[in-house]
């Protein structure tokens, strides 16, 4: 990662900086923790089949959008709507900064449950995969945990990435990649795994419903950190000659491939624990992984389990700096405020913001039951509720707004014109050609209209 988030306005030293600093915002709790459990609630392969046309034929075009806006503009996720005389477009950055806000402050919960659980593989108590209820019920330790993680968030955004993390996630990211390919290894020779792969990979068509596809929708925005403006602070920094077709599509293989191999595992786990069938929703990865790092053997089990926890925390934590950096960057540059008291002030609000997510795990009732939807069963907690609202909804909704802007707004051939400064051949290209489609129709439809007949089936 490169010195993104030093005061002065500075520059990724190189375009390797850049797509590491992007790679790392996109892979985190998302690809190892968020895409299974959809995966399980969406029906399986039906879910990996949408989830991977949303991020090849629609988050594609929408990434190159943001990172073009970012990089022409030079500007924060709401300035760059308002430039050139746009203002009233600004509201759509607003609602980036909105939807990065929420969203950090339950990741922030869920990065201090992977602590925690760090903690716990290391100390050899694999039972607490049979009580992560009581486990994520414990405020005390979840507030300390996730009090933690939001300091050393706040840490490193205040004083810059340059140095240690960017060092350090050389090395851990790939590690991170290493050991889950070992896993997966190992879960496939698990007995009963081969059902788990087929549930995952043969798509049952009839789970295909407009349901599924606004989770398999929203889990593509979410997990590639699209449609809240992170990548158009990200690229900002980017240079002019840098090629930008290039550094996409390295973002988004490396996303969905650890995406990919983190769901093959878990399927492969579950259904050699016979687990399948059980929901599990947020708490799968940790009430499925204890039983798998158990039967690696006692202490080695332990030594893993542990060490996946920790490089998923810092997967997670590369993945909180930039969604804490979305506000931060607009706080400084439309208030001029001081860079590190922005930091501090807007990290402290949306931790606060988390508590409720916190408590909503059995400890207050009000946050426990928050909403009854529409035709559901059950009540979500606040949590659920916040991730429907933010990462199924909001992301969406962005990208749709980020693909409207780009084309009628800034207009397609301005946006071409930027890609080909780093790239001549873009707009004669077939990837070009269809950028522009997907940015001007493709996208508008399919996210417009996924979107807006969910939320009426759901929300009312
Ligand atoms: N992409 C991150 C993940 O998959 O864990 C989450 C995220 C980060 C979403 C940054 C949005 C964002 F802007």
């Amino acid at each position: 990662m490169a010195n993104i988030q030093e005061s002065s306005r500075g520059g990724f030293s190189n375009k390797l900086g850049f797509v590491l600093a992007a790679a790392g915002s996109a892979v985190g709790l998302g690809n190892i923790w968020k895409f299974p459990f959809e995966v399980s609630d969406g029906g399986g392969g039906a879910f990996v089949v949408m989830y991977l046309a949303f991020c090849f034929m629609l988050c594609f075009p929408v990434m190159m959008a943001e990172i073009a806006l970012g990089r022409k503009t030079n500007k924060n996720a709401v300035g760059a709507f308002a430039e050139n005389g746009h203002k009233k477009w600004a509201p759509i950055g607003i609602l980036a900064v909105l939807s990065g806000s929420l969203i950090l402050s339950f990741y922030n919960v869920v990065a201090g449950w992977a602590l925690g659980y760090a903690w716990e593989m290391f100390s050899g108590n694999f039972s607490v995969g049979q009580h992560f209820g009581e486990f994520v019920g414990n405020w005390h330790i979840n507030m300390a945990t996730s009090t933690a993680f939001m300091f050393v968030t706040i840490f490193i955004v205040a004083k810059g990435v340059s140095g240690g993390i960017e060092k350090a996630s050389k090395i851990l990211m790939p590690s991170l990649l290493f050991l889950i390919l070992a896993l997966m290894t190992y879960s496939l020779t698990q007995e009963g795994a081969m059902e788990g792969v087929k549930f995952y990979l043969i798509p049952d068509f009839s789970e295909i419903t407009f349901e599924t596809a606004y989770g398999a929708m929203g889990q593509a925005f979410f997990s590639l950190s699209l449609g809240m403006g992170a990548l158009i602070t990200y690229g900002s920094y980017v240079g002019k000659k840098d090629n930008m077709v290039s550094a996409t599509s390295m973002i988004l293989l490396a996303d969905v491939g650890i995406a990919f191999i983190a769901g093959l595992m878990m399927f492969s786990f579950i259904f050699s624990q016979g687990l399948q069938g059980q929901g599990g929703g947020a708490g799968l990865i940790f009430t499925v992984l204890p039983g798998a790092f158990e039967s690696i053997g006692p202490v080695l089990g332990r030594i893993i389990g542990g060490f996946f926890f920790v490089l998923l925390s810092f997967a997670a934590l590369t993945s909180t700096v930039s969604l804490l950096e979305v506000p931060v960057s607009y706080v400084v540059d439309e208030f001029e405020v001081r860079r590190n008291r922005a930091v501090w002030i807007v990290g402290f609000v949306i931790f606060l913001f988390g508590i409720p997510s916190m408590l909503g795990n059995g400890t207050v009732d009000f946050f426990t039951n928050f909403v009854h939807y529409h035709g559901a069963e059950k009540a979500v907690n606040f949590m659920d509720f916040i991730e429907d609202l933010a990462s199924d909804t909001f992301l969406p909704l962005g990208g749709f707004l980020v693909a409207v802007y780009t084309a009628y707004v800034w207009r397609g051939d301005k946006f071409k014109e930027e890609v080909e400064k780093g790239n001549p051949e873009f707009g004669n290209s077939l990837m070009g050609k269809y950028t522009i489609f997907a940015l001007k129709f493709l996208a508008p439809l399919i996210l417009g209209s996924i979107t807006i007949v969910t939320i009426l089936s759901k929300f009312f």
